[in-house]
């Protein structure tokens, strides 16, 4: 591999919000990206690393205002936290900055300004919901208020969490701001809009063009036939952002600067380390760039993002890997249920080289989500890791520091062994360069097993007490530690602490494929110490503890994504008659089917067994479940509710749920013995 010249290649990671902190759900893409990149270094490509804070936004803005700093210092205070969090993940980023930098500045104003007179933006008036208390746009999920399908109280922005209704916000009722708890009212004002319209040529093209996943290529496929929209890229002040040039109180709104933010970072990089940017950026450039992403902001990687950079006379990405999201045992991650894990949480308790294997495990080059499941991966770090890779050195490297001083046997007595292991490293290679590292894995535990079966047949604790069999125990052991040392080199881009811990223990420099062209031959290798420790399940637990919010304490949740979940317990409702629960006809349901709803951010579609016949349920519970967890458990469900016509379909029931809602929500299961159709009474 590392005989064709070196690549020159930009890598990138989304950007994090500089107003919430890190948790191990954005662990996944860190991990993936800085996986991916020590691999490219490892194999000598030209490779650079950069990631910034995503600074900008109201919901930053209002967060300063509300902990009574400027937005200044909330950001270096989390860039801070961040930076801390990603070093002790080991995720080695060439550079980290931020989208609030002179860089970004500069840039997104160029590029605006290219779009503009290159005659890619427009403006015309629009109307939107304005708080008169504060003096401020509201975006949707600032207002709140009554459901005007379902009646439920405390819905935000543009669609119902209860009945999975959507509307808009003027349709709301008794809306009220939630910044202020004002009564929003219309007002005017002119917005600038760049014309992604003008683009769909390019982007056909470009969508179909081999830099996308196929499954994101369909995805794309089905936004061209709903018809490209124009972008709104304008905010008016108060707002913490950029001003538009030759505006005076109009600002980028925070989607249009974050991915300009990727070239900033590299921009400052290469101010410091005399790189040249525009050999990475220029329209003709031939270096790679790779963004990896959620599956949830496509849009505006694969849509926005190369249409801007087209627009302005930059290159495109070379590819956009998108992956799924991360799922805690089985379901989404839960903060009453403690598996809303934050990366320093983590780091409190367990091991952040573990994590990293288990995802690397279990990452492939789809967008699936990714389920941590907390007793599987304590099984999987324990046997792989613990039983199978560091115990092949710890078997071996005993018997050469007590007998031989330390020192290996001068030739390697398994060549052909040895060179499997070798051969199976362009394979290996060839994995991790297609981000599936989930097989570059099966191959290196497959070869542990093998180099493990081969000091089994070889026995040299038995070989050890007989005589004039000395030189076969070195011998044997020699041929463990090198394959070890193939198995370190593996898994130096997923292990990095543990391979440079490694390189002391074998004392023969740093492991590399290349370097494994030749076995250690008569070297010396120093005292072998521990390399990785058992996961226990107490550490798991008291992670899992710590990590619980109580809905009493009135935890505050991140002003970003997350939508604010009631932080005290309902008061209990009036009084009602018996006869008015007779009414009520609650029966046993096996959840047959669960299915995600096209265009339904909150429903799930049920299809509920009662014995003698079935329903058709939307829930609005797909924050709390995946749909997997769900299929074969049984749950209690309304029967008799009039069937509702929503947007997706007919609803001929409800399945009863506990909670606030989001991802605070339970449905609840009969005890063991209860059967499908059984009517609670
Ligand atoms: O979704 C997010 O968390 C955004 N902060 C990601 C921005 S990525 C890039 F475009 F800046
Ligand atoms: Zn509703």
């Amino acid at each position: 591999m590392s005989n064709s010249s070196p690549r020159n290649i930009l890598i990138t990671s989304a950007l994090p919000y500089a107003n919430g902190s890190i948790h191990i759900g954005h662990m996944v893409e860190y991990i993936q990206t800085d996986i991916w990149t020590r691999f490219q270094k490892m194999q000598g490509n030209n490779c650079y690393y950069v990631c910034a804070d995503d600074a900008h936004g109201t919901p930053i803005m209002l967060r300063a205002q509300n902990e009574g700093v400027t937005p200044e210092e909330l950001i270096a205070n989390v860039a801070k936290e961040h930076k801390a969090d990603f070093d002790d993940f080991l995720i080695d980023f060439d550079n980290f900055h931020s989208t609030h930098s002179d860089e970004n500045r500069e840039l997104s104003t160029e590029i605006y300004q290219k779009l503009r007179d290159n005659g890619y933006i427009t403006t015309r008036t629009i109307e939107q919901a304005y708080d008169p208390e504060r003096e401020m746009f509201l975006p949707d999920r600032f207002i709140k208020g009554t459901c005007p399908k379902c009646g439920a109280d405390d819905q935000y922005g543009d669609n119902c969490e209860v009945c999975g209704a959507t509307y808009s916000t003027s349709e709301l009722k008794n809306a009220v701001s939630a910044v202020s708890g004002a009564t929003p009212v219309n007002r005017e004002s002119e917005h600038y809009f760049f014309k992604l319209t003008e683009f769909e040529e390019m982007l056909k093209r470009w969508t179909h063009g081999g830099h996308l996943q196929e499954e994101v290529s369909r995805k794309l496929d089905e936004w061209f036939e709903a018809g490209l929209q124009e972008w709104d890229i304008s905010r008016d002040a108060p707002y913490f952002g950029f001003r538009i040039p030759d505006t005076e109180d109009k600002y980028f709104y925070v989607w249009l600067d974050a991915p300009i933010g990727y070239m900033a970072s590299f921009k400052n990089l290469c101010e410091r380390e005399d790189i040249d940017f525009d050999a990475f950026w220029s329209d003709d450039s031939n270096a790679e760039l790779y963004h990896f992403i959620g599956k949830d902001i496509i849009y505006f990687h694969a849509l926005f993002w190369p249409a801007m950079l087209h627009g302005a006379g930059f290159r495109t990405p070379t590819a956009i890997n998108a992956h799924g999201f991360l799922t805690v045992n089985g379901q989404k991650m839960s903060k009453s249920r403690g598996t809303f894990i934050k990366a320093r949480t983590w780091l409190d308790h367990l091991n952040p080289e573990a994590l990293r294997y288990y995802f690397a495990a279990k990452l492939g080059r789809g967008i699936e989500d990714l389920d941590l499941n907390l007793d599987d991966f304590r099984a999987r770090v324990n046997s792989d890791l613990v039983g199978k890779v560091v115990n092949i050195a710890s078997r071996c490297a005993g018997f050469i520091t007590k007998k031989f001083d330390g020192k290996l046997s001068d030739s390697c007595s398994e060549m052909d062994l040895y060179q499997e292991f070798v051969t199976q490293g362009d394979s290996i290679a060839k994995h991790y360069e297609d981000r599936d590292f989930g097989r570059a894995i099966r191959e290196i535990m497959a070869l542990a097993d093998q180099a493990n079966r081969y000091i089994d047949e070889k026995k040299p604790w038995v070989l050890a007490k007989q005589e004039g069999k000395q030189q076969e125990v070195q011998d044997a052991c020699s041929v463990g530690l090198n394959l070890f040392r193939a198995l370190m080199t593996y898994l130096k881009p997923v292990l990095p602490v543990m391979a440079e811990n490694v390189e002391s223990f074998l004392n023969a420099g740093q492991l590399s494929w290349d370097a494994l062209q030749q076995p250690l031959e008569g070297t010396a290798i120093n005292k072998f110490r521990p390399l990785m420790q058992r996961v226990e399940e107490k550490d798991t637990l008291a992670m899992v503890e710590e990590s619980k919010e109580s809905l009493q304490t009135g935890a505050k949740q991140p002003e970003t994504k997350q939508k604010p979940s009631a932080d005290t317990v309902e008061p209990i409702s009036p009084e009602i008659q018996f006869d008015d629960f007779a009414k009520i006809d609650l029966r046993v349901a096996r959840i047959e089917k669960a299915a995600p709803v096209e265009g339904a951010d909150r429903l799930l579609q049920l299809t509920l067994d009662l014995g003698s016949e079935k329903k058709n349920v939307f829930a609005g519970i797909k924050s709390a479940y995946t749909p997997e967890s769900l299929e074969g458990k049984l749950t209690v469900m309304v029967a008799n509710l009039a069937p509702r016509k929503m947007r997706f379909g007919m609803s001929e029931g409800m399945v009863l749920a506990a909670g606030p809602g989001g991802d605070d929500l339970f449905i609840l299961h009969p005890d063991d013995g209860a059967t499908p159709g059984m009517r609670i009474k």
